[in-house]
């Protein structure tokens, strides 16, 4: 939860950004990124995933990467779960917090978990219970919230009750993905009318991909609608590798600046940000896509 005038960040870039990237990083590589992250004050950093390599082979060494990260004061490294087995290799990891995933949508479950949505919801009922034994916070995302890449519409009230389901688990925190990008303002204020029937308002965060260049705007929707927890990776790095033609999430470094226009906290140093933002995309030999950080880095070359 966050206070009213401040907004939290969870940032997705190392597991939500990295998965969908040609080039597979070395865990020492991913290590660098995340202490960087965390150095340019993000305090919640979804670190890596414990699925199947076949599926992801990018999220491979996930272990090694948790492993290797320092722990600090404040700062809460995360992983993304499918099941118990990935629960219990994120135990050994030494992971404290993990995240589980459920689709709102019956074709999209299937390609990207290769179940149904209730057989899903069986394995998070599995997680959030061995999760409990163990002491350790589950966070749970629902995709396909705005939108299937397969089926395209989906009800709002379905979102809404597997993300109640999902509370009712025991997952702290309700993070509602538009895993296509295809939500808009509109859809984004009926969807979480809709969802804070049925989950409290500070329970529910947003994950915005950009891949119709409305992720912004979707944000913005979402803090006037009173949500105050959101879902970003540097550089706007991402997308679902099941799901075709979807690209990264909303950069954080567009946030922030968003964030600074609404007089709203968020403890991240933009230009450090930015800076990381140059040296992930060194690494994996691709552009920015934030306007932002394309826009500042201009200024700095031009001198101005
Ligand atoms: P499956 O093939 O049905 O699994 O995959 P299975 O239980 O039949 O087991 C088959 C093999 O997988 C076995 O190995 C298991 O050990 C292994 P084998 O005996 O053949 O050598 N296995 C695992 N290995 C490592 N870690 C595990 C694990 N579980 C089983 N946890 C499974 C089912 C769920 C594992 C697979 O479909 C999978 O890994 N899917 C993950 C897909 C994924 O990561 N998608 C991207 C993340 S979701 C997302 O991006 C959306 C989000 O950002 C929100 C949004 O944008 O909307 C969160
Ligand atoms: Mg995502």
């Amino acid at each position: 939860m966050a206070e009213v005038n401040s907004v939290r960040i969870v940032e997705v870039g190392a597991r939500d950004g990295l998965q969908n990237e040609a080039l597979t990083l070395s865990p020492e590589t991913r290590v660098q990124l995340l202490t960087r992250l965390a150095d340019a004050g993000l305090r919640t950093l979804e670190a890596g995933a414990f699925v199947s390599p076949r599926w992801v082979p990018q999220m491979a060494g996930s272990d090694q990467v948790l492993k290797q990260l320092p722990a600090r004061a404040g700062v809460n490294w995360t992983a993304l779960v499918p099941n118990l087995q990935g629960l219990e290799a994120a135990l050994d990891a030494g992971c404290r917090e993990v995240a589980v995933f459920v689709a709102a949508s019956e074709a999209f479950s299937q390609k990207n978990t290769n179940c149904s949505i209730a057989e899903s919801l069986n394995r998070v009922q599995a997680v959030t219970a061995r999760a409990r034994e163990a002491g350790i916070q589950v966070r749970g995302y629902v995709s396909c919230v705005l939108g299937c890449p397969f089926t395209g519409h989906v009800q709002p009230e379905t979102v809404a009750a597997i993300g109640a389901s999902l509370y009712e688990s025991g997952c702290y925190e309700i993070s509602l993905g538009d895993t296509i990008g295809t939500g808009t303002p509109a859809s984004t204020k009926a969807l979480i009318s809709t969802c804070s029937q049925q989950i409290p308002l500070h329970a529910l965060a947003g994950h915005f991909h950009d891949t119709y260049g409305m992720a912004i705007a979707n944000i913005y929707a979402a803090i006037e609608a009173g949500v105050r927890v959101f879902d970003s990776s540097v550089s706007g790095l991402g997308g679902c590798p099941y799901s075709p033609g979807a690209t990264g999430n909303v950069a954080t470094e567009d946030l922030i600046y968003l964030l600074d226009g609404l007089g709203l906290k968020h403890g991240v140093n933009l230009e450090s940000l930015i800076e990381t933002g140059v040296f992930i995309n060194a690494a994996l030999n691709r552009k920015t896509s934030s306007s932002v950080a394309r826009a500042l880095l201009t200024k700095k070359v031009m001198g101005v």
